[in-house]
């Protein structure tokens, strides 16, 4: 007889650390990973990139694979995240944008205007298919390791859209924000359907988690964040609450943002280097007293990993301590790892997180 029951897409993986610590659970050990893991600082990562473009490596499902399970091999990391880049999901949907070596996402034609926002079109499951294939190698590739989705949010893709690349002072995008603010909401409303749908694909390929990068929103006042970004932010988490997944919301230089974040509908809120966690667990504490306690992810500094090892010690041993005031801990940096950084001592900062818990 044969089985007709549908294959469940996601594995049972109710016991993973990372899982257990983003719900507020006691897990095993620490869950570790580093954002910006695959990739950048490995060699085996470079060798097999080599002549291939980095959008054409995110959408070529087994090169992407591969690249995935790299830090996982590696490292022994607690999650893998599935090597992608923010800009996927709208060259996907053929918007105009490439990615220039050493320099980064670069659009063809900046959004300026209501008319070029209204040409801007929408993201199908179907243009994003080879991101699907690539989350159901994985997932069986990866055993019990989760497997963390992620996308750029409205705000941080409205910054590369409206200046043309990456930016230092957002400039040209907090003028259209504050000077058409029709423009402004018409355009962030259309990133986050974007988003959203490209979050529903992964989540129905089979992603264990998910991660919004809303890397620059810290270039904001807060006042600005809840009126020109959080409506957005909150759409996107709310369309995928139903997914029964952690949802992780970060960005850099957000200590003042913290609490706005999580009200966009955050489980686990990203804290960069600049807060130590306890602080960032009791700014969220303060914001919702009778809430659940707030579970936090970071904030190892990426510099610091250049660091001699007694410094760095020291510093791993002092966010693991820290992350205890916070109903959960995920151990990771509070920025993306940097190119140049030894693999040797990501390997080793992950040991010594599994063997502080
Ligand atoms: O770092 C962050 O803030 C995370 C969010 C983010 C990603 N891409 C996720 C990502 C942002 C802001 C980007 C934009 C982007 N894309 C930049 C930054 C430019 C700027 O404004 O400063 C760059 C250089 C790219 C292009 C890119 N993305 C390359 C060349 C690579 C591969 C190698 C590398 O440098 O990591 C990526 C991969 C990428 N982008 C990943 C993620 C989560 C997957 C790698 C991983 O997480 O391990």
């Amino acid at each position: 007889m044969t089985n007709t029951a549908p294959v469940p897409v996601r594995r049972d993986l109710s016991d993973a650390p990372l899982l257990v610590a983003a719900r507020g659970g006691v897990p095993s050990r620490t869950p570790v990973w580093f954002m910006r893991q695959a990739g950048r600082s490995l060699p085996e990562y470079r060798k097999v990139r080599e002549g291939i473009a980095m959008l054409e490596s995110c959408l070529t499902p087994d090169l992407a694979c591969e690249i995935t399970m790299q830090p996982v091999r590696r490292h022994g990391v607690d999650a893998a995240i599935l090597f992608s880049d923010i800009v996927v999901p709208l060259y996907a949907a053929g918007i105009g944008v490439e990615i220039v070596g050493g320099v980064g996402p670069v659009v063809a034609n900046p959004v300026r205007t209501k008319a070029d926002v209204d040409a801007l079109p929408d993201l199908t499951a179907e243009q994003v298919a080879p991101v699907a294939d690539t989350i159901r190698l994985l997932t069986a590739a990866l055993g019990d390791t989760p497997l963390i989705g992620f996308a750029g949010a409205p705000f941080t893709l409205a910054s590369y859209m409206i200046e043309g690349g990456p930016s230092k002072n957002h400039e040209r995008t907090k003028a259209l924000m504050h000077s058409a603010p029709d423009v402004w909401h018409a355009l962030l409303g259309k990133l986050a359907g974007i988003t959203t749908e490209f979050l529903r694909v992964q989540v129905e390929a089979g992603i264990d988690a998910m991660q919004l990068f809303d890397s620059w929103a810290g270039a904001l006042s807060e006042r600005d964040y809840r009126e020109y970004v959080l409506p957005h932010s909150t759409r996107v988490f709310d369309s995928l609450r139903d997914a029964g997944i952690p949802r992780i919301h970060f960005g850099v230089g957000t200590g003042e943002l913290l609490v706005a974040m999580r009200d966009a509908g955050a489980d686990v809120v990203g804290v960069d280097w600049r807060i130590p966690l306890d602080e960032a667990v009791r700014r969220l504490t303060a914001a919702r007293p009778d809430g659940p306690a707030p579970v936090v992810q970071g904030n190892l500094d990426p510099a610091l990993l250049f660091a001699d090892w007694p410094v760095l010690e020291k510093e791993v041993r002092r966010i693991h301590a820290e992350g205890k005031a916070a109903a959960g801990h995920i151990f990771n940096l509070g920025h993306g790892v940097l190119p140049d950084t030894d693999p040797e001592v990501v390997t080793r900062v992950t040991e010594l997180v599994h063997a502080l818990s």
